[in-house]
């Protein structure tokens, strides 16, 4: 079919640069709405050609060959690292940009004042504007992709529109990507519709083709969520969550506004199955924002004998009551795109098992052997790299070979510890819900909340120092509720409104909420706690809360392990350090009350009465 069968337009013109006039649709694909939108797109754009994405190992091999041949990507020594690839971006386009991120809903008031707000109609003129021939000379990639199991109870679909080739390559490794997705949307199925476009088109302002270049990408950009129509358009970056729009666009920002509408929760969190020695499995999902840990607790190597824990997810979860009551879980996502530097055998083995082949590395450092290298991946130092700039690197150049925020992109399926559950359609149920953030001081090691309304609570004042993950200043302490303040797609005093109610709905069926701190600090700057598989210990406590088997004491928080249940048992943390993971400075407490209350009255009327409840009972408990 042709895009005039479909467009009722002007004849197409000619320009030096071909356009495509054929949609390229495989034969099977007969829906109107969806061959409209893809016709309306590349009409707009004007890419050279247009190609729907299979997810076969064939295309795999075409597009990788052909960011190699372009020189956009470095297969890594096929020895030490088969079927891998190092990727350098540009050096602007390295992470999130939350600046340009914006949620068009039709009214300012249901972004809420932690969104940039911009007015759908305005922001689609200038969509437009901005995308009006953005692909010329490229390829436009029709790629759909199922979020869950195909057709499962909790599962959506979605189609993104991209000319990065590296966007599709990477998409096909985080979701359920090609033909057997495009085949689960029928007349009745609806799915969200994604375009994507790096901003740089081949050619000039006379018409004429420019040379390409290895990591196109525009200085203007814009990362747009339409929640009531749930459409997303990104523009202008190549990198991580701004261009695979199934991540924090679609999973999170679409997605938690259509659990507000239907009555389920999509978070920012890990899902784990922990098992005891005695055999009984528990499902623990944790909140953790950006680079806070939650790639690390989900592949956790316990420490403590007898335990053992699974994967099923690291950063995406999708969860809705299920028919017995309980609250179910999935991992949306098919792949981990995870924070590279402090990845190493040491702290994530599981991880670095993960990374062995068929993975593509971006922004990492390329040692003189062909494998990568990053700060944190082995304990010696290597004397030479090409740095993540593709510059020369010494151990004395003075600056980080990889990029504080480089990545990995591997498929889920490669991970050792991978549950069988990860296949499941209906989900887990959860035992377990944690939050978490990076605090150098006041939040303790863990505490259990008192009930689900607290633990709302805990999650809504949750905050964290920025790490590299987003542009901005890393370090800064800054509010970030459920690990949610970048991907919440509406008023994040009504999401905090829609966990209350999600709650009320579960009864006592509902999960218990916890929050844990791996990142508490000694005056001496240094973490008081050893982390990462360690961190099975408190995951162990949290189990046997589950249970109820374990002794607590209640501190101003939450409750905490009474003297002596908490397992230290071949640990070298000293007693003093235990202290300190769990020292309740009153008067830091209450500056914090300040502060909360400050933070509640940005969100004004909208802000739950349940919630400046709980302050204020936190406040009386702080007192006596
Ligand atoms: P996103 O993918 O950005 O959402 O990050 P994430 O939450 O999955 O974070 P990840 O597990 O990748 O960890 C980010 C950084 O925190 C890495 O450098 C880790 O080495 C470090 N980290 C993770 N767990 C711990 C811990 O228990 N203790 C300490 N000190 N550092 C940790
Ligand atoms: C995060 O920043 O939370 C990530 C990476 O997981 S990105 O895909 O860029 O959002
Ligand atoms: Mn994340």
């Amino acid at each position: 079919m042709s895009i005039a069968d479909l467009t009722r337009t002007e004849p197409i013109v000619q320009p030096e640069v071909p356009i495509a006039t054929d949609l390229n649709a495989p034969p099977f694909v007969t829906q109107r709405a969806l061959l409209h939108w893809v016709a309306d797109i590349a009409k707009l754009t004007k890419p050279e050609r247009i190609e729907w994405c299979d997810g076969s190992d064939a295309e795999w091999h075409r597009l990788t060959k052909l960011l190699v041949d372009a020189g956009s990507m470095i297969p890594l020594n096929a020895q030490k690292r088969p079927n891998s690839f190092l990727v350098r971006s540009d050096p602007d386009d390295v992470a999130r940009v939350e600046d340009r991120t914006f949620i068009c809903s039709v009214n300012e008031a249901d972004a809420g004042p932690t969104n940039n707000w911009r007015d759908p109609d305005e922001m689609n003129e200038e969509l437009r504007g901005l995308f009006d021939g953005s692909m010329r000379g490229r390829t436009m990639y029709v790629v759909p992709f199922s979020m869950g199991p195909y057709g499962g109870p909790i599962s959506q679909v979605g189609i993104q529109l991209t000319d990065s080739p590296y966007a599709v390559l990477n998409l096909r490794i985080m979701t359920r990507m090609g033909f057997d997705a495009l085949a689960q949307i029928d007349e009745k199925t609806p799915w969200v519709p994604a375009v994507h476009s790096v901003g740089a088109p081949l050619v000039d302002a006379t018409g004429r083709r420019v040379a390409d270049v290895a990591w196109p990408s525009n200085s203007t950009k814009y990362i747009c969520h339409f929640p009531e129509t749930r459409e997303i358009w990104s523009f202008g970056s190549g990198y991580g969550g701004n261009a695979l729009l199934s991540k924090k666009c679609f999973s999170l920002r679409i997605g938690s506004f259509m659990g507000l509408q239907e009555g389920w929760l999509a978070e920012h969190m890990l899902i784990l199955k922990l098992t005891s020695p005695e055999g009984k499995a528990y499902h623990m999902a944790a909140a953790f924002p950006s680079a806070c840990g939650k790639t690390n607790l989900a592949m956790l190597r316990p420490t403590v004998p007898g335990w053992k824990a699974e994967t099923i997810g690291d950063d995406i979860a999708w969860l809705r009551p299920g028919a017995d009551g309980r609250l179910f879980a999935i991992n949306p996502e098919a792949g981990f795109f995870g924070v590279a530097p402090g990845t190493g055998e040491k702290t994530n083995p599981v991880a670095m098992d993960t990374v062995a082949s068929n993975t593509i590395f971006t922004n990492v450092a390329l040692t003189d052997d062909g494998d990568v290298w990053w700060e944190g991946m082995t304990e010696a130092t290597p004397d030479h790299l090409i740095d993540w700039r593709g510059e020369e690197w010494t151990p004395d150049s003075g600056r980080p070979a990889a990029h504080p925020n480089s990545r990995f992109t591997v498929p889920i399926q490669q991970c050792p510890t991978l549950s069988e559950e990860w296949y499941e359609n209906a989900g887990v149920p959860l035992d377990a819900i944690i939050f978490g953030g990076r605090r150098a001081t006041n939040i303790p090691l863990v505490a259990e909340a008192f009930d689900w309304q607290h633990g709302v609570f805990i999650g809504a004042t949750m905050s964290s120092e920025q790490t590299a993950a987003a542009e901005g200043t890393v370090g800064d302490l800054r509010r970030d509720p459920f690990a949610m303040l970048p991907f919440c797609g509406y008023n994040m005093a009504d999401y905090w409104g829609h966990w209350l109610e999600i709650g009320k709905t579960l009864g006592n069926k509902a999960p218990s909420i916890f929050q844990v701190n791996w990142f508490r600090k000694d005056a001496d700057g240094s973490f008081l706690w050893p982390g990462f598989g360690e961190n099975s210990r408190v995951l162990e406590w949290i189990a046997r809360r589950v249970d109820g088997d374990v002794a607590t004491e209640n501190a101003p928080m939450g409750r905490v392990p009474a003297a002596g249940t908490f397992n230290l048992e071949g640990l070298d943390v000293s007693d003093e350090a235990m202290e300190k993971l769990f020292h309740v400075d009153r008067n830091m407490w209450t500056a914090e009350c300040d502060l909360t209350e400050e933070y509640f009255d940005k969100f004004g009327e909208r802000v739950p009465a349940a919630l400046t409840d709980e302050l204020a009972q936190l406040r009386g408990r702080l007192t006596t």
